[in-house]
């Protein structure tokens, strides 16, 4: 397949180069900086500097969209707001005007959320049926999968990745808190008690290669593992597998004087359960989150 990649310079979009290079897909990854395309994301790899390189000529039978500004560990100013909502919600938009244009019309456009979609809901357990949330996050979700959606009109499959915090040790929030893990100051958020809904970076790839070829499947996905755990769990956890204390706690007062409004990413979280690709028949190859962290980890 020819597929464009948005983002694909990112953690998950490396990941996933590497995986459809392997299954000998040609692959176009859109990039601010094209020229860092190829040591990224594979030699092979050809860079796209703006979408209206996409011209009606241009064939690509699948579209993965991944552009964001980082989200986390940034102070949500109204300026900052705008920035993440252009570089998901109208870069999505811009995508799928190309899209119209396109003479071939790709058949699949897997769309980036994250299950931010839901907002802060305690303990209560989530599936794709569940109703969305209605903070910045949730509301910046909303709107980005609607933007994506819009493909549907031109008779393109459309799946939605809500993914979940990815697990891996290159990149992200894992790859963060290691560090000080490692250096003995492991650190709790807060009273533990919010849940994280996580998913290993292996077993993400998998599910979107599996959206990306088969032809039943449409909608709103879960990008999760089925066994989310509260912070207090995944610190004990990390902190055994790494084989070093974790006494630490950063107090919520802290984090919310320091990031504000953002500090909730940190705070509160979700049980997102990844019931439609569980009922896809989708294996799940780190379901526990002692097993993937132990394979992160060697
Ligand atoms: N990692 C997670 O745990 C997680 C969880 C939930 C949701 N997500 C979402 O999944 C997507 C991919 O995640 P990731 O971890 O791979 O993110 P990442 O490592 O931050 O990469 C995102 C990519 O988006 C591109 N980008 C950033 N700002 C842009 C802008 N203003 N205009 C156009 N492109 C821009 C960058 O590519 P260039 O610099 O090459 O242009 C970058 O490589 C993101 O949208 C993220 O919000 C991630």
């Amino acid at each position: 397949m020819r597929i464009l990649i948005t983002g694909g310079t990112g953690l998950i979009g490396r990941h996933l180069c590497k995986a459809l290079l392997g299954e000998g897909h040609d692959l176009t990854v859109y990039s601010r900086s094209p020229r860092s395309v190829a040591e990224r994301c594979g030699a092979a790899v050809h860079a796209m500097g703006a979408l209206a390189e996409w011209t009606p000529d241009v064939v690509f039978d699948a579209v993965i969209n991944l552009a964001g500004e980082p989200i986390v560990d940034t102070r949500w100013t109204e300026s900052r707001k705008q920035v993440l909502r252009d570089s998901r919600i109208a870069l999505t938009g811009e995508l799928v005007q190309r899209i119209a244009a396109a003479e071939h019309k790709p058949a699949v456009l897997l769309s980036g959320s994250a299950i931010g979609y839901y907002g802060g809901r305690g303990d209560e357990e989530l599936s794709e049926d569940s109703g969305a949330g209605a903070d910045f996050p949730a509301r910046l979700c909303v709107d980005w999968e609607e933007s994506a959606l819009a493909a549907e009109r031109y008779g393109v499959r459309v799946c939605l990745l809500r993914t979940g915090l990815i697990l891996s040790t290159d990149g992200g929030l894992l790859a963060r808190m290691a560090l000080p893990f490692k250096m003995g100051m492991g650190t709790r958020l807060g009273d533990g008690r919010q849940l994280m809904s996580w998913i290993h970076i292996y077993d993400y790839v998998a599910l979107v290669l599996r959206l990306l070829r088969d032809e039943q499947m449409r909608g709103a996905y879960n990008m999760t593992a089925p066994a989310p755990v509260t912070n207090k769990e995944f610190t004990a956890v990390l902190a055994a597998v790494l084989h070093r204390p974790a006494a630490l706690v950063v107090p919520a007062s802290l984090l919310k004087l320091s990031l504000g409004e953002s500090a909730s990413l940190l705070l509160e979280g979700q049980r997102v359960m990844p019931k439609r690709m569980l009922a896809a028949g989708q294996a799940i190859r780190f379901p526990t989150l002692e097993g993937a962290l132990k394979d992160l980890f060697g």
